[in-house]
């Protein structure tokens, strides 16, 4: 065996003092007792499996002032996310073979974690999508402007679903109605008038849509960021092939919770109400929403101190997704299960990979964290380079250890593995 760790480890939903072997980059055993060529204690430190994060946006190539490949995947090693999946809004954008090809290239040059990527299905490309299945992990379906979306019409998505199923990969939707949007644009002042341009009827309409065109198909369908109880009702016993995902900032702010004309809290979908925000959470707890994505969206501070109506949506979130939620578990507002369940098992189970779960053959990503050290989120000490969170004073508990494959990536505050050790994942 080549490394033996102990701790509390969480296996099978529950916390037993054990020892977990690794081995070519596996789990190769979880004992009582074990003995490997290196072996660490971490005492009464707990040991979690690592996070993945099936939703952000590095940026890279095309917007490197915002963030890349190398800067997006040391600010999700620092947060406990072992794994990304990145969205093709980039530029060129990922809608053709060769972008994604320069893309893969380009990740694996720079990354420190695993990653996969997602090709945009658009009006234009939906003959190409058995050819891109290749090379992505799955496909983005935008079906409302956003910041340099990619569209597809609600007209033309029963066909794409209908090609993407064919390639057994997932789909994972923006749904906000672009009719509706467009019915509703006005000049923005502030972040009511972004949620008056961006109302939940918007949502509400497009996941029927998705819903309705999507019938009789088995295929994997995730509705990313939820944000409304409009939503939530019309995804309502909805079918087994669809999961759910919400935010970090749609659970933690709602628009009387922030200062109106803040731009740093301009995202699409938008901030809603308290009680949008209380029925995500319920969702979030009960087990209706399967996922938390962190829709790591940065942007320059400059970018962002812009004029209301001219600042771009999006915040950034990666780094601290995983850290703000386990100290919601230390305040019992969630529980362990819950929060492993939405940030490790079922982004696994969603991109089919080995990962997930502290148990033999899958892949060794673990984090370590001492559940009694809170702090307290600085954006001078997070990795992306948008250098603001909104998070800012936020408590939160960030990892001691991270394990990615079998090799400590990071140990307090250094990063022991060099760019490029991430591999493409979920192809
Ligand atoms: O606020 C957002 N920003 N929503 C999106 O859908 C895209 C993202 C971005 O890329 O900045
Ligand atoms: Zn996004």
């Amino acid at each position: 065996m080549d490394r033996t760790i102990e701790g509390k480890a969480y296996i099978n939903g529950t916390f037993e003092t054990c020892c977990i072997g690794f081995e070519n980059g596996k789990i190769s055993a979880v004992k009582k007792i074990l003995k490997g060529n290196e072996h660490i204690d971490f005492g009464h430190k707990l040991i979690l499996p690592a996070g993945i994060d099936i939703h952000v946006h590095f940026r890279d190539p095309g917007f490197i002032q915002k963030e890349d490949f190398s800067t997006g995947s040391l600010a999700a090693a620092y947060g406990g996310i072992t794994c990304v999946f990145d969205m093709p809004n980039t530029q060129p954008p990922a809608i053709t073979l060769n972008a994604l090809v320069e893309k893969t290239l380009i990740a694996k040059k720079k990354s420190f974690i695993d990653y996969g990527l997602y090709a945009a299905i658009t009006d234009d490309n939906i003959e190409n999508v058995e050819e891109l299945a290749k090379k992505c992990s799955g496909f983005k379906i935008y079906l409302g402007s956003t910041t340099n979306s990619l569209q597809l019409s609600s007209q033309q998505l029963k066909k794409a679903l209908h090609k993407i199923s064919k390639t057994q990969k997932i789909t994972l939707i923006h749904a906000e109605n672009e009719s509706c949007l467009k019915k509703h644009e006005r000049v923005e002042h502030n972040l009511k008038d972004h949620l008056y341009h961006r109302p939940s009827e918007c949502e509400e309409i497009s996941v029927r849509t998705v819903l309705e065109s999507s019938k009789d198909l088995s295929s994997k369908i995730h509705i990313c960021h939820l944000s409304s109880c409009e939503g939530f009702e019309a995804l309502r016993g909805h079918p087994k092939n669809f999961s759910v995902g919400v935010t970090p900032h749609h659970l933690f702010f709602d628009i009387k919770s922030i200062h109106s004309n803040h731009t740093f809290y301009k995202v699409n979908p938008p901030i809603r109400s308290p009680l949008d925000r209380e029925t995500l959470w319920h969702g979030a707890i009960n087990g209706f929403i399967d996922v938390l994505e962190s829709d790591h969206a940065p942007h320059t501070l400059e970018e962002k101190e812009a004029e209301f109506d001219k600042a771009p949506s999006g915040v950034p979130a990666v780094e601290t997704m995983f850290p703000l939620f386990l100290a919601e578990v230390k305040k019992r507002k969630m529980s362990f299960n819950r929060l492993i369940s939405l940030l490790c098992e079922k982004p696994a189970e969603l991109l089919n990979i080995p990962k997930g779960r502290i148990e033999k053959s899958r892949d060794a990503d673990l984090i370590v964290v001492d559940f009694k050290e809170m702090s307290t989120i600085k954006s001078e000490k997070l990795h992306s380079k948008s250098g603001w969170s909104p998070f800012e004073g936020w408590p939160a508990i960030f990892p001691s250890c991270v394990f990615v494959r079998g090799e400590k990536l990071i140990e307090g505050q250094e990063i022991l593995v060099k760019q490029g050790f991430g591999r493409f994942v979920g192809e």
